[in-house]
């Protein structure tokens, strides 16, 4: 079963949402905020490891991550399992309880990472990203990313009726090297947001966890280390709020 429809945008009542975006490292960010302030965490970390693991040659890294200089667009976030856990124990404290919890992985991270979720939250299942069109790779060419499902309690789905493949074209005009297409992040909140929840990204890159988080009638509390992705993102909230239109994302591409 495909799930890639769109879903229209709800302008009705967009403005009285709040968005707070700020430029922080994720772990700071989280620990900024009060215990069990959010209701649903949807991220998609900038993982090292497979950068690292796709440099060859004389380090060239391959994709979008380079800006002209060779500096990288943004910094990524150490994959060692310590940092990792500090980030695991801050998101479970501001959690709710009876409350989920999605995070992206790429496959190396996957294999490297995901399974000290576990050790924080009850890992309900393994979401598969189906980008429909190839990627890169070595081998195999990439058309995939994963999305671990986990709560905190117990919290049943909103939606029984969506598959663990999830069917969303990867975007090919981007703003943002790695920005993901909204209607990932709006399965996510079909399934686990009711309206009025706070939703919350530490990684939030170009903001698209944020409008799927405005058109379900929730609030949105993010960070990004990254200023060009937070003044990106903000301005990107602006124009949601204000017109309901998504400046990075028009409608009819997104089928
Ligand atoms: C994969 S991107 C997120 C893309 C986002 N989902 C979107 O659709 O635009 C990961 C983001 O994490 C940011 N980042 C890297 N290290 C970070 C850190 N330590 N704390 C917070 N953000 C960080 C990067 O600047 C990047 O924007």
């Amino acid at each position: 079963m495909a799930v890639s429809a769109v879903s229209a945008p709800r302008v009705d009542g967009l403005a009285q949402h709040t968005v707070d975006i700020r430029q922080q490292d994720c772990i700071a960010f989280l620990r900024s905020l009060p215990d069990a302030s959010v209701d649903l965490i949807v991220t998609d970390p900038a993982y090292s490891g497979m950068n690292q693991h796709m440099q060859f040659g004389h380090g060239r890294i391959v994709g979008h991550y380079r800006q002209p200089g060779n500096a990288r667009w943004f910094a990524e976030f150490s994959d060692d399992p310590d940092t990792y856990r500090t980030f695991l124990a801050e998101c479970r404290r501001v959690l709710r309880d009876h409350r989920h919890i999605y995070i992206m992985f790429d496959s190396f991270s996957l294999l490297s990472l995901g399974a000290l979720v576990r050790e924080f939250f009850d890992v309900k299942c393994v979401i598969v990203w189906d980008k429909v069109h190839l990627g890169m790779g070595h081998y195999f060419r990439r058309r995939h990313e994963q999305i671990v499902f986990a709560s905190k309690g117990h919290r049943k789905l909103l939606r029984r009726d969506l598959p663990d493949v999830w069917t969303v074209q990867r975007l090919h005009r981007r703003a943002y090297p790695t920005q993901k297409p909204v209607r990932l992040f709006e399965l996510m909140l079909e399934a686990s947001a009711e309206p009025g929840f706070v939703v919350c990204d530490p990684f939030c890159g170009s903001g698209s966890a944020a409008v799927a988080a405005l058109r379900a009638g929730c609030d949105f509390t993010g960070a990004d280390s990254d200023a060009r992705a937070v003044t990106l993102a903000r301005s990107r909230c602006d124009a949601v709020l204000s017109s309901g239109e998504d400046p990075l994302e028009r409608l009819p591409s997104r089928a």
